[in-house]
Parts: structure tokens; C-alpha cells; sequence
């Protein structure tokens, strides 16, 4: 296998690997609204089809208690290293479908990318592995054995993979885990993802009077539960914006002088940041940069809040109830269980004797860090520096893929996260689009992770 067979490989079949992504970023996988159930079952059977196409030896479709778990795997000599691709079918919401410029499951090719929901996050970027597959074997060079599972649920948090993983760990078993399910720092620049956050999140409840009361009567006495919780969460930052929970930081890793100034290193345009999300200036805890309040520190922010009378006009009420969702971005050491334990005593603490106070706790997730000393990182730095003709950076990303750490636990593999988005893709968001450059790439360079990972191994 060389370059020039890889790339030429692409250049005649890049019209219908592009279609091909088209037809599958057409089926709504979202995994969050049941009224997509029956897309959702649709799209894990297109899945399955497609590896079947690209020559595995088998393909299934594993039911869960919740969304269908893709499983396929060839293995062509089982003396050589096993590499398991993990990625994700599913998709976040498209919501709020008025603000897309296209429709989110209609994909449109504009200014060399695809508009679609899902488009990076994730079917763009692991249907690079199937074609990256089908690239080796009509080569007729599979360095390594392949397995692939590919979720239905990361985006609700993945909550039946745990099982699933725990059940079939021989199935499973591999020598590395690679995931295409994050970002690089741009074209110019590769970067391979060294450490993602965690996750504690939370719901909470505030409850004023047992029922909505006229703002005028009682207004001045009995206290306002949506004006408490506004007052609560403001102190949840202090005049540092450093967070106020008790015991939040205690376990947060300290990064050294010498890391920060090499994370420094990697281009970052601050005119650019501020002008691709359309704010005059960012906020940090004080003392860390806007790369670092994105990778090395914890966060906490308000996803949503709620409570009183939104509907037309004016209403005078003195609401019973006030709702917030807030999560916490967690970094090395913190736990998740018991930031959400810190979390609740603390809101229950600062809460004024006027209301009461109820917290729930959702799904999260541990954060994790990957060393760059194994044949996984090595291999796919190789891969990278081969394809985009520089060495990568290693970068930690921001966001969480809570399943990376039970992949540690159960299968004891670190996951390497060679992921071909960028921040700017719009993940999660309206108009979520995937670069055909992108795309390209990743196809290309998978190919090389399968060499070098079994060169590596071999060492
Ligand atoms: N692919 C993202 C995670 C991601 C994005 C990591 C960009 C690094 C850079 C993943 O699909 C995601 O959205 N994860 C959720 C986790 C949650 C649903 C438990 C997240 O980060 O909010
Ligand atoms: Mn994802
Ligand atoms: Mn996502």
C-alpha cells in the first residue's frame, strides 16, 4: 500500500463516497425523541448494510433495552493486532429546525461542505472508517483485524453500551479502540485529542408557595422562587469566575508550567474565535487562557431554565416553581458521582429557608486522558503526519465521550481519538456541517492508522 494507490483510490470513488454519506445523513437517527424510533432502527440496519457491502465477515444488529448497538468484524489472520472502531448513528435533535438555512436531514453541499444534521457529529466521521475498510480491502491489504461498533445512543449517554460492553467483552476484545468523534485544531493544523471531560449533571427544582399566587398581593413577603434561583446559581461563580461549590476543585489535576506553555503552542486566532460564535470578548476563571477554560478546567453552565409565565402579554404572578439544568465539565481527578453529591449538599445549603430545594441528578460521565507513548498514539500521529504532511499536536478536547472511560475499565484499551471535525463544524447546533476536505482525509488516513498500528504492535 503507498500513498499514491490510497489517494487515487479516492479520487475515482469520491463522488460516491460523498453520496454514500448523503444517503445516511438522510435517515433521522435522533436518539433523544422516541418519534424517531422507527428512523432510528432504520439507520442501525443501513449501517449494518453498509460494512456488509465493504466485505466483513459479519454484521449485526444487537438489540439493546434502548437503541441498537451495529456490530461487524473481519478477522483475516488473528495473529495480527485487532483494531475496534467505536462511533455513533445516532444525533442529537435538530431543534430549533427554523434556524437551519437547509433542512437538517435534506444534506446540501455548499462551500466544500455538507450541511446535515449528524454530518460531523457522528456519521460523517465514522462512515470514513467503512470506507477506509473498503479502501484496504480492495487493496487486498488488511494489516490488522477490524472490529466496528457503532451506537445508537452517545448522544443520551450511551447508557445501554455499558451492558452491552460488560456481556461481550471476548467478543470485544481488541488491542486498541479508535474513535473519530472530535476535532483537529484546523486544516493546516492536525491534532490528535489526548483528554476529553467529564460529566455531572444535574436538575433542579426550586418550590416557593404551594401554588401560583398574585404577584400583588403577595408579592413582598412570600419570596419568588424563580428570583432565588437566579440568586442562587450567580453565587455559584465567584469574582474569579472560579466556581463556588465546596470541595469542587479539590481533586482537579494541576497542569504543570511546562504543559500549559506546550498547550500555548497551538495556533489560536482570538479574533477569529470571538467572531465565529458572535461575542465581543470571553470570559475565563482567572489565570487561564480561552484554550484552557475549554480543556484543562471545570466549568458549569445553565442549559436551560424555566419557571413563572412565558406566554403572551403579561401575566402578574408569584410562580411556585423554578427548573434549571446545569452541567458540570469535569477534568482529571474529579468523579462524577461525587461532584453531583458536592453539588447537591451545597444547593441545598445556600438555599433561603423561603423555598424548598430539590436536585436530580442525570447521566455523566468521567474524564480521561490518553497517553502518547503506546502503538495506538504513535500510529496514528504516523498516519496523520503522512497525510497532512505535519507531525499532529496533542490536544485536549473540551467536550465528554463518557464511554471512553468504561473502555478502560471493562476492556482495560485506551481509545485513541483521531477525529477529522473541526470546532467550527456547528455540532449540535443549526446548520451542523462536515468538510469535504475533512471527510477526505480521514479516509485517507485510516488506512495509514491500520499500518502503522500493526508496524507499532510489532516493535
Ligand atoms: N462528539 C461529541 C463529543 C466531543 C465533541 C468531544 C467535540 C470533543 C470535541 C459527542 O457526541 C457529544 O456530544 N458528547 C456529549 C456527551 C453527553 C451526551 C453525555 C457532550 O460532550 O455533551
Ligand atoms: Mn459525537
Ligand atoms: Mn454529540
Amino acid at each position: 500500500m503507498n500513498i499514491q494507490e490510497v489517494k487515487d483510490y479516492i479520487e475515482n470513488h469520491k463522488e460516491r463516497f460523498i453520496n454514500e454519506l448523503v444517503e445516511l445523513l438522510k435517515i433521522p437517527s435522533v436518539s433523544a425523541d422516541s418519534a424517531y424510533d422507527s428512523e432510528t432502527k432504520r439507520c442501525a440496519n443501513h449501517v449494518k448494510q453498509s460494512l456488509l457491502d465493504v466485505g466483513v465477515d459479519f454484521a449485526e444488529v444487537c438489540p439493546t433495552a434502548g437503541h441498537a448497538i451495529v456490530y461487524a468484524e473481519k478477522i483475516n489472520d488473528p495473529t495480527k493486532p485487532t483494531i475496534l472502531v467505536y462511533g455513533h448513528y445516532d444525533v442529537q435533535p435538530a431543534d430549533p429546525v427554523s434556524l437551519w438555512s437547509s433542512p437538517p436531514f435534506d444534506p446540501v453541499i455548499k462551500d466544500g461542505k455538507i450541511f446535515a444534521r449528524g454530518s460531523a457529529d457522528d456519521k460523517g466521521q465514522f462512515y470514513m472508517h467503512v470506507k477506509a475498510f473498503e479502501i484496504l480491502s480492495n487493496l487486498g491489504e488488511l494489516p490488522c483485524n477490524v472490529k466496528f461498533m457503532i451506537e445508537g445512543e452517545e448522544e443520551v449517554g450511551s447508557s445501554n453500551l455499558g451492558l452491552f460492553v460488560k456481556e461481550n467483552k471476548e467478543k470485544l476484545k481488541a488491542d486498541v479502540i479508535v474513535i473519530s468523534d472530535t476535532s483537529i485544531i484546523d486544516n493546516d493544523t492536525p491534532s490528535i485529542t489526548v483528554g476529553l471531560r467529564g460529566l455531572s449533571y444535574v436538575e433542579v427544582e426550586v418550590t416557593g408557595p404551594s401554588k401560583d399566587l398574585h404577584s400583588g398581593v403577595y408579592g413582598g413577603a412570600v419570596d419568588n422562587p424563580v428570583n432565588v434561583l437566579c440568586e442562587m446559581i450567580a453565587s455559584l461563580k465567584d469574582e474569579n469566575n472560579a466556581i463556588t461549590v465546596e470541595g469542587f476543585y479539590d481533586k482537579v489535576e494541576v497542569v504543570s508550567d511546562e504543559d500549559r506553555a506546550a498547550m500555548a503552542e497551538a495556533p489560536f486566532n482570538k479574533q477569529d474565535y470571538l467572531d465565529a460564535v458572535g461575542v465581543k470578548a470571553t470570559r475565563t476563571e482567572n489565570g487561564y487562557s480561552d484554550r484552557e477554560g475549554t480543556s484543562i478546567r471545570p466549568t458549569l453552565d445553565v442549559n436551560g431554565i424555566w419557571g413563572g409565565y412565558i406566554g403572551e402579554g403579561a401575566k402578574t404572578v408569584l410562580p411556585s416553581k423554578a427548573y434549571a439544568k446545569i452541567s458540570m465539565r469535569l477534568v482529571p481527578h474529579q468523579e462524577p458521582d461525587e461532584i453531583t453529591a458536592l453539588f447537591k449538599s451545597h444547593f441545598e445549603k445556600i438555599a433561603p429557608p423561603s423555598v424548598k430545594v430539590k436536585v436530580t441528578a442525570h447521566h455523566g460521565g468521567e474524564p480521561v486522558v490518553i497517553p502518547t507513548d503506546n502503538p495506538g498514539y504513535k500510529a496514528a500521529s504516523r498516519a496523520m503526519e503522512l497525510t497532512f504532511g505535519k507531525k499532529p499536536i496533542p490536544e485536549r478536547g473540551g467536550g465528554s465521550i463518557p464511554i471512553v472511560a468504561l473502555f478502560e475499565k471493562e476492556l482495560g484499551l485506551k481509545s485513541i481519538l483521531m477525529g477529522f471535525g473541526l470546532d467550527s463544524d456547528d455540532i449540535h447546533s443549526p446548520d451542523e456541517h462536515y468538510g469535504i476536505f475533512n471527510y477526505l482525509k480521514g479516509i485517507e488516513t485510516i488506512p495509514y492508522f491500520h499500518k502503522f498500528f500493526e508496524e507499532e504492535s510489532a516493535k
